[in-house]
């Protein structure tokens, strides 16, 4: 399946405020945002793009052919690495896995067709899915299950995960989709009863909620003022991450220091909650939980 970029003309409208300014496209995927990107800017513009996934570098090295653009495979907590301090005119990051991820059972993402036990979005990561498994014990495999899947059967599908995995049941996405199922009383009518769980064992194998903390607080250092970065979530763990990230900072003074408390006020809220119109949710059942908000250095 083709991947659908998610509020496409709305994030794009809200990024480009400069056309011939300096963008980043933190999460390049198979680039719909980035082409959309570089069809707004000028010559004179640029785009610089990242993406951890080595499938999508080769995708963009074929395809991508725009001498105003280039693409690093690097995450983006490691923002601090790209020498462009305070020139960034727009950045953007549309958070999570392209389609392409899902619909490749060899990524081990999927709970239709069997995969490895893998799930790493970066495959220079040494730990996969299998090696979490071996190690991990039920209490701290049910907390990530409750934490990061919202799961409320956490406790029995995690007991479920680890003794079937001890007995040799589980070698593959299937088999552990099916496990999952089959440990669940309540079933889900509209998602498979796996999805929570997957998304939570992928979100904390691939460290998602740290990297997005730490890509959202580089990327501040990189904009001009006046600059502003969008941000696209697919679930409330991200987009509460992505509201605290750009919240006021309150400074409290010890006693001692005749200072009044302050509110220190770095971005400005641009839009928040922005969700995609009825025609973009017909279109692609993807975008169903999609949340953007946009930030503008002041
Ligand atoms: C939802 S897709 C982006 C889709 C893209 N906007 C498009 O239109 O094709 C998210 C992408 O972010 C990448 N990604 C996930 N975590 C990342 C990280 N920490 N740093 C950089 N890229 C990351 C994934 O590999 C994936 O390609």
């Amino acid at each position: 399946m083709l991947h659908f970029p998610v509020l496409l003309e709305e994030s794009i409208d809200f990024l480009i405020t400069n056309p011939s300014g300096k963008y980043i496209d933190a999460t390049f995927g198979r680039g719909g945002h980035s082409r959309k990107i570089l069809d707004s800017i000028t010559k004179d513009g640029a785009l610089l793009a990242l993406d951890k996934d080595i499938d999508a570098i080769r995708f963009a090295e074929e395809n991508f052919k725009d001498k105003n653009f280039s693409i690093k495979h690097t995450g983006f907590e490691d923002l601090d690495s790209i020498n462009i301090a305070k020139q960034a005119d727009g950045i953007l990051f549309d958070f999570g896995l392209c389609s392409t991820h899902y619909d490749d059972p060899l990524r081990g993402f999927s709970f239709s067709e069997a995969g490895p036990l893998d799930m790493r979005i970066d495959k220079r990561q040494t730990k996969k899915l299998e090696d979490l498994l071996q190690t991990i014990d039920p209490e701290t495999l049910a907390n990530i299950i409750y934490q990061y899947g919202d799961e409320k059967e956490s406790r029995k599908i995690s007991q479920a995960i680890i003794n079937s995995y001890k007995d040799g049941r589980i070698l593959n996405t299937i088999d552990l989709a099916e496990v999952i199922k089959k440990s669940k009383t309540r079933l889900p009518n509209k998602i498979h009863p796996a999805t929570q769980t997957f998304q939570a064992l992928r979100i904390y194998l691939n460290d998602e909620i740290n990297n997005l903390r730490a890509g959202l607080n580089k990327s501040k250092d990189l904009l001009k003022t006046g600059g502003r970065i969008v941000c696209i979530s697919f679930h409330s763990l991200e987009d509460r991450s992505v509201k605290q990230s750009f919240a006021p900072k309150r400074i409290s003074y010890p006693k001692e220091i005749p200072l009044n408390n302050e509110v220190v006020k770095e971005f400005k809220v641009v839009a928040k909650k922005i969700k995609p119109s009825a025609s973009e949710l017909q279109r692609n059942k993807r975008s169903r939980s999609a949340i953007m908000r946009v930030f503008e250095k002041i």
